[in-house]
């Protein structure tokens, strides 16, 4: 009997919405999960919010909120996110809830209990001085700071002593390097494990228990002065949800008797690698089996962050391309673990190509040939047929080496076998041609064919169900199946399907989509972004581009047009001609900024009218969500000057 499988995401911070970052790391953890249900393994997975701290009371009165009605607001919209993209957690811990507050006042009680192996108290009282940022709930090290500010939030920190409850950390570092090297607690990948030992060897100081300043916390058991640190806090959210204050059966089943996986990127290793470890071997509780770090990632090449306004919402991401292509999409952009960059700027192009095409064109063609030519029932294989025995090697092995892969965490290399299936499954049905068998009258080859089809498309949505569950169980309907065949088992042998069920596809599984096109009015002429019409691989001729006239223009006069908060009316110099523009920039540039200012303009666009304005050309600008730069050549050039 395999142990259960316990496996929980980081709890997010519920003063910011759930966007893709949190989404990657959740998703992962799902299909992780999914995979152990199906191979059989009792599963249980856990997500929630972290809520307290003084980050959040501040978001709170900004908003005007109390903090629990805060976080009751942001985290609904968690709960909502994740429900939005076919996540099935067990459970959703808050950091508010009573179970998790008393589990806390427990592990606390039990951490203030404890002694180290040479007989000294683990938790001791000290002040504490240092330089705190609210915006990292962490004090950091004058070597940390950047300009004397906080290199994430780029604010100086405060100056700040007060008296602390202490964690002796030190003592239980050499255990936990131990355990390390023994391979008791894993941490994967091998990179992020070198860094933990590495982080050991630079003596690390004890760490602070306790915080006076801060309110929106919970009180120590032993001073209600003084709340529990933000970490404390939160770590113990790995227990608090399974029983850990009052269900010791429970917290036996997915704890103690456990195989524990805690995900997360890299960025909260020394918590989860240290604290979080020393903090369990002080109240007596054992370490989790693995941790998982995995890498960040950047969106479109740039760091993400609200400023920029490059932050993908991930209720976006599902209107658009539906939660299944959400999921597949955001974890198949760079192999799980390392650092990487989701291109969302090909989220369509890959969609078409990857679901659209190999997958769900290849599903719509079988179905085509089996009602055209068997009835509409599933036909009977007649054992043999060219090319067969390489179809029936791959698909026999697919789901097993996928499921390898996951007990490693290479979803990405789960993902691509199912996707290696589906193009070998297209490569059969091309090679093999099943519709000039029909038109040759040969039905036993095409039934052969057809069957086999099938039963390729249904060891396919076993494989990547995880990845796709809803899109899965619509392909298992078109063969009459159900979930209740939905396993691990079922998928490593070819030639289970039953024939003779009816086998009907109501809609293609993944309608093509389509580019945004431009669109004809005053921001798309001023908005870079927007492509053209890209070939099928996303990119432009060197000839198309071609096509393209662009000019430097010096801004003559400019003025606002009536009624359209957003639009400037620009008169410019082309060299050879004057000419009018009407660019949507009047949010980011008032008239004046732009008299006298030299312009990239697009010189061969057919006159539109915008707002019944004859507007003769485009401005380029650079822009995010929120902020928009017009492009002007870095040197004085006379207007009327190529722009290559
Ligand atoms: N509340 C703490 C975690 C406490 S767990 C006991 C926290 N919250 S967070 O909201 O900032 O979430 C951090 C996590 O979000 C990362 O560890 C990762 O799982 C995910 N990510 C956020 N941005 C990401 C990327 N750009 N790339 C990869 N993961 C991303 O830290």
């Amino acid at each position: 009997m395999q142990r259960p499988f316990y496996i929980t995401t980081p709890i997010y911070y519920v003063n910011a919405r759930p966007h893709i970052g949190h989404a990657y790391t959740t998703i992962a953890a799902d299909v992780i999960a999914r995979w152990h249900r199906l191979a059989g393994r009792e599963t249980y997975f856990l997500t929630g919010t972290d809520e307290h701290g003084s980050k959040v009371a501040e978001a709170a009165a900004k908003a005007g909120l109390t903090e629990q009605e805060f976080c009751d607001r942001t985290a609904a919209t968690f709960v909502q996110a994740w429900e939005n993209l076919g996540i099935r957690n067990n459970d959703f811990i808050r950091t508010t809830s009573p179970r998790h507050i008393k589990a806390v006042r427990k592990i606390l009680d039990a951490m203030r209990a404890a002694k180290t192996a040479d007989g000294q108290d683990v938790v001791y009282s000290d002040y504490y001085e240092g330089l705190y940022c609210t915006g990292c709930e962490k004090f950091l090290t004058e070597k940390e700071l950047v300009d004397g500010k906080c290199p994430y939030h780029r604010t100086e920190p405060e100056k700040v002593r007060e008296k602390n409850y202490f964690f002796r950390l030190t003592a239980f570092l050499p255990t936990i390097r131990a355990r390390i090297e023994s391979g008791e607690l894993r941490i994967l990948p091998e990179e992020r494990r070198r860094e933990v030992l590495g982080l050991i060897d630079q003596e690390l100081g004890d760490f602070s228990l306790s915080r006076e300043r801060v309110t929106w916390g919970i009180p120590l058991t032993f001073d209600d002065a003084q709340v529990a640190y933000v970490w404390v806090d939160a770590l113990s959210n790995y227990i608090s949800a399974i029983g850990y204050a009052d269900d010791r059966e429970m917290f036996d089943k997915w704890w103690t008797n456990a195989d524990v996986v805690h995900l997360m990127a890299k960025d909260i290793l020394k918590f989860h690698c240290l604290y979080w470890p020393a903090m369990l071997l002080a109240a007596g509780e054992k370490l989790p089996e693995t941790l998982f770090l995995h890498g960040f990632f950047t969106v479109d090449g740039e760091k993400m962050s609200k400023s920029l306004g490059n932050q993908i919402d991930p209720n976006d991401m599902v209107a658009e391309f539906g939660a299944d292509a959400s999921r597949y999409l955001v974890l198949t952009q760079y192999p799980f673990g390392v650092d990487g960059d989701i291109q969302a700027s090909r989220f369509v192009t890959q969609y078409n190509s990857d679901l659209a095409n190999d997958l769900g064109n290849l599903v719509s063609r079988v179905v085509k040939l089996i009602q055209a030519h068997c009835d509409s029932k599933i036909p009977a294989s007649f054992g043999k047929a060219d090319r067969l025995d390489v179809l029936q090697q791959i698909a026999a092995q697919t789901a097993e080496a996928a499921y390898a892969h996951i007990t490693e965490f290479r979803l990405h290399a789960a993902i691509a076998e199912g996707l290696t299936l589906c193009r070998a499954t297209n490569k059969f049905f091309n090679d093999t041609a099943p519709w000039k068998m029909a038109k040759a009258g040969k039905f036993e080859s095409l039934d052969t064919v057809l069957y086999s089809c099938c039963e390729a498309l249904r060891i396919i949505s076993v494989v990547l169900w995880p990845v796709m569950p809803a899109k899965m169980n619509e392909l298992r309907e078109v063969f009459g199946l159900d979930e209740s065949g939905l396993t691990l088992d079922d998928a490593t042998t070819f030639g289970k399907l039953q024939s003779g069920g009816e086998v009907k596809l109501a809609k293609p599984l993944f309608p093509r989509l389509e580019k945004k096109k431009d669109k004809p009015d005053a921001g798309a002429q001023s908005d870079p972004n927007d492509k053209g019409s890209p070939n099928e691989d996303g990119l432009l001729d060197i000839s198309e581009f071609g096509k393209v006239q662009l000019r430097v223009a010096q801004v003559l006069t400019a003025e606002k047009v009536e009624k359209a908060d957003k639009l400037l009316k620009l008169q410019v110099d082309l060299g050879s001609e004057q000419r009018q523009i009407v660019a949507g920039i009047a949010q980011h540039y008032s008239p004046e900024q732009m008299v006298g200012r030299k312009v990239i303009v697009v010189a061969n666009l057919k006159p539109a009218k915008i707002r019944g304005i004859e507007s003769r050309g485009m401005l380029l600008a650079a822009k995010s969500k929120d902020s928009l730069y017009i492009v002007t050549p870095d040197g004085d050039l006379p207007p009327g000057s190529g722009v290559s």
